[in-house]
């Protein structure tokens, strides 16, 4: 297999007044109008319908629903195991190109025949203003799909170097035994298709369960890896709600691992439960692959650039309401440079537009769901009473059309605060100012709140502080950025993930991820 170095797909084709953005803007009042689009399940590349329906709602104007979805039933999960068992002989019998070639498919048909379609559905499905949609389920997904097809052909030419007179040594790169489970988000529709797809690319077989709030634009993918050829059962396309099927999925022999995005609570289930059944039920021990949160940070150096360091502060917090993984919510700022940085902030995100989000003009939309509006609504509430914290923009909320939050920012006297420890996931982010020449002591502090350690970004033209802040900083993220903000990794170039309770970092679009996904068997014949 030779496939060539992908390149990222481009984005940011929508400019106002262009052809493309008047299509975009069609695509999406077809897809209103035609609203709400009924979804089945897939299974054995049959569709099923169980009459047991859930709406996937607008979030910026919550009275319409734009898809309805079948929710999948116990013997329906029963089915897609079955199924999926029975798909792993062919599927991982077949050359390595020709599953590839099923994949690097659907990258080109998802950026060409369907970009439209995908792109409204994530727009008016899961809140993304059209350039966070683009990035999304264009761009991402396919460099996912590409990069994944291209990474893995090097794991099976990995073979041992030496083969003594008369031996012969050489590696299998089996999939799992068993099946694979893919439990995806609702903020990142390229998650979505990354987590299903990546064992299989290995010859795995995989059961997806796609987030409730991400159904759509994750079933227009499932059919685009249909139309590209992906057979029957290969994976299975099951939504419906978490507790209802988690445990099913896990409690059976041939469970053989787990690819997931979500909250640390819910991975913490997920190893708990595969525990139990390590002692008892399973052929083997399981693959539990997950990103997990994020208590995210920007720490800014007396000798940074502040309007450089203000831009990338607003783009990581507030862009997709603050809800990427990824986004920023604390930050640490030197007294020398504040009442500067305070003003230009504040001059900034005055300027920020929230409104629906296929309103091509809007910066930020509501966030996902009603439960989400709530617990941030509480520690915005909560903090506005908390004598440490002081609100110095935004902190209105609004769930009377969509879940609209504003854009927040509180300054906390206290770095140990909840507000700088605790994740929110929503439009709120807390500053602490420190004295300068407590430089040393923050970078300590930062690493020591950081219960997780996803993201994080070091701003200082001082080479000697980035080196020390990379160095102090080095379990406190597994991204890290040097004068940039601590969102937007790039498949192929930052591979993504952290470690503590953000997950077990085994790096999303990475070769390293797709090592679990494999389970080598070491031949030695002599001859
Ligand atoms: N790749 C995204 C980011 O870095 C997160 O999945 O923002």
């Amino acid at each position: 297999v030779n496939i060539p170095v992908p390149k990222n797909e481009p984005c940011f084709n929508f400019a106002v007044g262009s052809k493309e953005a008047s299509l975009l803007r069609k695509a999406c009042q077809k897809m209103r109008n035609a609203a709400p689009f009924e979804i089945p399940l897939i299974i054995n590349g049959k569709e099923y319908r169980t009459g047991q329906l859930q709406d996937q709602l607008i979030c910026s104007d919550h009275q319409s629903p734009i898809a309805r979805f079948h929710k999948v039933t116990t013997p329906l999960i029963q089915k897609a195991i079955e199924g999926s068992l029975k798909a792993k002989e062919d599927w991982m019998n077949l050359p390595y190109s020709d599953r590839s070639a099923i994949f690097l498919k659907a990258a080109d048909l998802m950026s060409t025949k369907y970009k439209y379609e995908l792109l409204a559905s994530t727009m008016l499905g899961q809140g993304k203003n059209v350039w966070q949609a683009e990035i999304d389920v264009i761009g991402e997904a396919c460099d996912f799909l590409r990069f994944n097809t291209y990474f893995g052909q090097s794991i099976y030419s990995r073979q041992p170097q030496i083969n003594p007179n008369h031996i012969w040594n050489h590696v299998e790169y089996r999939p799992l035994e068993g099946y694979v489970v893919a439990i995806t988000p609702f903020n990142f529709s390229a998650i979505g298709i990354n987590l299903p797809t990546a064992p299989a690319i290995m010859g795995n077989t995989t059961i997806w369960k796609p987030a409730s709030s991400a159904v759509y634009s994750n079933y227009l993918m499932y059919k685009i890896l249909q139309e590209a050829g992906l057979p029957d059962g290969v994976i299975q396309f099951i939504p419906g709600s978490g507790r209802t099927m988690g445990t099913q999925l896990l409690d059976h022999p041939d469970f053989a691992g787990c690819h997931f995005t979500g909250s640390t609570p819910v991975f913490n289930k997920i190893w708990l439960h595969s525990a139990k059944n390590m002692m008892n039920l399973y052929k083997n021990y399981p693959r539990i692959v997950g990103e997990t949160g994020g208590k995210n940070f920007h720490i800014y150096h007396p000798t940074c650039d502040v309007d450089s360091g203000i831009n990338g502060m607003i783009r990581a917090a507030f862009e997709y309401q603050g809800q990427k993984c990824s986004a920023l919510s604390r930050a640490y700022i030197p007294r020398s440079i504040w009442p500067e940085f305070k003003k230009k902030l504040l001059d900034k995100v005055s300027q920020i537009k929230v409104g629906q989000s296929d309103d091509f003009s809007v910066f930020m939309t509501a966030v996902i769901d009603k439960s989400a509006y709530k617990s941030i609504k509480k520690y915005i509430d909560d903090a506005k009473e908390d004598p440490d914290c002081e609100l110095i923009f935004g902190g209105k909320c609004d769930s009377s059309k969509g879940w609209f939050i504003e854009p927040t920012i509180f300054v906390s006297k206290d770095p140990l605060n909840k507000m700088m420890k605790e994740e929110i996931f929503g439009p709120v982010l807390t500053l602490h100012v420190y004295e300068d020449n407590e430089f040393d002591d923050i970078l300590k502090i930062a690493d020591k709140t950081s219960e997780y350690a996803l993201t994080g970004s070091i701003y200082a033209q001082d080479r000697d502080i980035i080196v020390k802040a990379s160095k102090q900083l080095r379990y406190t993220a597994g991204n890290f950025y040097i004068n940039c903000k601590s969102t937007g990794s790039v498949v192929g170039q930052q591979p993504f993930g952290g470690a503590r309770a953000s997950g077990n970092n085994q790096k999303a679009g990475s070769v390293d991820n797709l090592h679990n996904w494999v389970s080598p068997r070491s031949t030695k014949e002599s001859f």
